[in-house]
């Protein structure tokens, strides 16, 4: 009998303290017109010196381990999509799962931008559907605040922290793991990069007097990129398990600007209604900015099954993914 992969809870979390757009001007040259026209970011969540990206995954882990009842010794695996993991090594999914006294399973990061969270889900679809795995926790989070130039305008007033979880299952009822699709264009990489710190530019005197610690961007350009992967991708996850356009009732899309969200919407030929957005409180938070949206938009009974959800994002890679999840009813 086929095997499927659901998601059975959901959890998530944000740093404290806000960071407002008026608290922006007063760093570098913008205003709240600029960026909340261009972007439609009015704050953002930012994580204070001691908290890494750990800490945010193991509290938003802990609620989505509640709302799917798992206790620790019901995990099988866990997974963090990252980019700015607490340190270059050990992988801070172990640190979690660590924290959360799950006894000794695999537990790996990975890196995919801001499609971290569905690159988790699809490989989480395919550990479960395979029978090689029953319970999986997939993590979605990033502390971009430690990584960002905050004399960069172009990029400071883009950026906030947070965690999103999803706990995956065998079991039903929950929302099923459907057609999905995922790529990269590394050709394209070195518009959305942290240059320095790794093999190929270690950490030196001259790498950090440089700045090449901090986020580098081409915005324009990879404004064009997203539009066109986060519309491809919906289309081809829709055509990998054969849902019409006509079925799709709701989009979560990453969270980096508003007017890619709608030009994504629009693709999906969706009204404003059937699209979540958060952009306006969290700014983009990368890998966690799928997971916290759908966790809030599932709380708040802005998604009450039966729906069928198109999840789309793009990052950092560049990726690209997109994923259809079904909630039944009485889920
Ligand atoms: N305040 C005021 N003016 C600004 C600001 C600012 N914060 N930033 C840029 N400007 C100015 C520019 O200097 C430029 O001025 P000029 O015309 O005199 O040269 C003007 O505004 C327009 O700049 P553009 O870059 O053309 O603005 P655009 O409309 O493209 O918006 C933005 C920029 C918001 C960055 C947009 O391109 C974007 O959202 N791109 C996608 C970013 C993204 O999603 N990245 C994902 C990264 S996350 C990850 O994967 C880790």
């Amino acid at each position: 009998m086929k095997r499927n992969a659901y998601i059975v809870g959901t959890g998530h979390y944000a740093p404290e303290r806000i960071l407002t757009n008026a608290d922006l001007e007063k760093i570098v040259d913008t205003t709240d017109e600029w960026i909340t026209t261009r972007t439609g970011i009015k704050e953002r969540r930012i994580a204070d010196a001691e908290t890494a990206t750990s800490d945010l995954c193991v509290a938003a882990a802990r609620i989505a381990m509640d709302d799917a009842g798992w206790k620790p010794e019901d995990v099988q695996c866990l997974i963090v999509g990252t980019v700015t993991p607490d340190y270059p090594f050990p992988a801070t999914a172990a640190i979690v799962a660590d924290r959360l006294g799950l006894s000794h399973v695999p537990a790996y990061d990975f890196e995919a931008g801001c499609s971290g969270f569905i690159y988790g889900l699809i490989q989480a679809k395919a550990f479960i559907e395979s029978g090689m795995l029953d319970r999986i926790i997939v993590i979605g989070s990033d502390t971009l605040t430690r990584i960002t130039n905050w004399t960069d305008r172009t990029t400071c007033v883009l950026f906030g922290d947070g965690a999103g979880v999803a706990a995956v299952s065998s079991q039903g009822p929950g929302g099923l793991l459907g057609g999905w699709h995922w790529g990269s264009d590394g050709s394209v990489g070195h518009m959305l990069a942290q240059e320095a710190g790794g093999s190929r530019k270690p950490a030196s005197h001259e790498t950090v007097d440089a700045n090449e610690h901090t986020i580098s961007m081409q915005g324009g350009e990879i404004f064009k990129h997203a539009v066109r992967a986060m519309r491809d991708s919906c289309y081809l996850a829709l055509e990998s398990d054969g849902t019409p356009f006509d079925k799709v009732d709701f989009l979560i899309s990453h969270q980096a600007n508003l007017r890619i969200i709608d030009a994504t919407a629009r693709a999906l030929k969706l009204e404003p209604e059937q699209v979540y957005v958060n952009i306006h409180k969290y700014g983009n938070t990368s890998g966690a900015s799928i997971p916290i949206a759908l966790d809030e938009a599932l709380k708040e009974g802005t998604i009450t099954p039966p729906k069928t959800v198109v999840l789309a994002a793009f990052g950092a890679g560049l990726t690209w993914a997109g994923m259809i999840i079904r909630w039944e009813t009485g889920n």
